[in-house]
């Protein structure tokens, strides 16, 4: 398996870290300080193609790979994580299940808006007592006149505050476990359909993270996204997927801080030389970078994998799990290199390390991600 990029995929590349670094490194320690959701760059992101960027051309998609797309996020966490996540959820969580799941009429009505990115998406999953256990579901969606009727809250939505879109699993019988859950596609002017709270988190600043509350959601039968009863697996293949871009932002993330720490440890002075010239620091240095690489190698073979048609469940949790590890160590051991200035917000590092620890825990934890990749191995 080879990991060069063909020549589609480096433009890409370059095309992102070009916008990355002019669009939207000016502006990552403002909305990350005042907790605003980046609306001029994401607009940005849809008219250079990111928001449809493996939805095909005739959804108003730019038709491009999943390597691609994974590099893309990469691109854009290395500047910004926020942006990383906003672009994930909404293509990898939201916009490809209705295009790999949908119906024509679904597919027909919703991808132009979202892969155009005049709309966002989200998906919301996860309930107070749903969080690892994503079975354990207690919003209801019950039929009546030829209606869904939804009932029931959901948190930690992503894109929540912005996006128009929703994929929602909700109970449909719960006499029936796994296969009483169904998938549905929720519109955010709904009747019954309300964004509760925004949470005030710890890193992603600039990403939106609301409630959501269906209060008698009304949502017309042919919103359901797979078959009534299938829901379960619907999510679990989504999560599937949304784990490559995910860990994407990691690797993306873990890069920017190691530039960073690369960068101050040429140019800090103690004892009369740099930094650098100091083993302890040369050896974090290559301790990352291998890290780094590792988990990218990771993150290319899995999309590598959903190009190929090749199942992607494993290396997707793989790649998911390591990069998240790799986030979370890379990131301390940049703020670390910076000594007392990384642990103030006159570098980027300080930020860097908050917005990894989620990475660790949403999509699936680094524990569900060893429990997936065990399932695999034992089954
Ligand atoms: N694809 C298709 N089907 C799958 C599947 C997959 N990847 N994984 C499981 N299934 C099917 C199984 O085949 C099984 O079907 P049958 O009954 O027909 O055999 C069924 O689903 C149940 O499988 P399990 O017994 O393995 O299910 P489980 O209840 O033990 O749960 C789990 C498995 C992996 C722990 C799952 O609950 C899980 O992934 N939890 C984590 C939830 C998560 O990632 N949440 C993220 C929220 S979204 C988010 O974070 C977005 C954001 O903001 C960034």
């Amino acid at each position: 398996m080879s990991f060069n990029f063909t020549e589609e995929q480096q433009l890409i590349k370059n095309m992102v870290r070009e916008f990355a670094e002019n669009e939207v490194r000016p502006i990552a320690a403002e909305i990350d300080k005042n907790h605003r959701f980046p609306v001029e760059t994401v607009k940005r992101m849809g008219e250079i193609g990111l928001m449809g960027i493996t939805i095909p051309e005739e959804y108003e998609g730019s038709g491009g790979d999943t390597v691609s797309y994974a590099v893309a996020v990469e691109e854009l966490a290395r500047v910004c994580a926020s942006h990383g996540v906003i672009l994930s959820v909404h293509m990898s969580v939201c916009t490809y299940p209705i295009y790999s799941m949908g119906t024509p009429e679904q597919k027909k009505k919703y991808l132009p808006d979202l892969a155009s990115g005049r709309k966002i998406g989200a998906f919301a999953i996860t309930e107070p007592g749903a969080g690892s256990d994503a079975a354990g579901q207690t919003t209801t969606a019950v039929m009546r006149d030829g209606k869904y009727y939804l009932n029931g809250t959901k948190i930690f939505i992503t894109n929540g505050g912005y996006a128009e879109v929703f994929l929602v699993l909700a109970v449909t019988d719960a006499s029936k476990g796994l296969k009483g859950l169904t998938a549905f596609i929720v519109e955010k002017g709904f009747p019954g359909f309300k964004v509760g709270q925004t949470e005030d988190k710890m890193g992603l600043c600039a990403s939106s993270t609301t409630e959501i509350i269906l209060k008698d959601c009304e949502v017309p039968a042919e919103n359901v996204i797979g078959n009534v009863g299938e829901g379960f697996k619907v999510a679990m293949k989504t999560l599937d997927g949304g784990r490559i871009s995910i860990a994407a932002q990691g690797v993306g993330l873990a890069q920017g801080a190691f530039e960073a720490a690369t960068n101050y440890s040429k140019e800090r002075k103690q004892f009369g030389r740099p930094i650098s010239a100091n083993q302890g620091i040369q050896w974090m240095l290559a301790d990352m970078a291998v890290d780094i690489q590792a988990a990218r190698l990771l993150v290319y073979q899995a999309a590598q994998y959903k190009d190929l048609h090749l199942s992607y469940s494993l290396p997707s949790a793989m790649a998911k799990l390591r990069a998240a590890q790799t986030a979370v160590s890379t990131t301390i051991k940049a703020v670390q290199i910076h000594g007392g200035i990384g642990y103030t917000k006159s570098y980027p590092v300080e930020r860097y390390m908050r917005d990894a620890k989620v990475i660790e825990i949403y999509e699936g934890t680094n524990e569900i991600q060893k429990i997936v990749i065990a399932g695999h191995i034992l089954k």
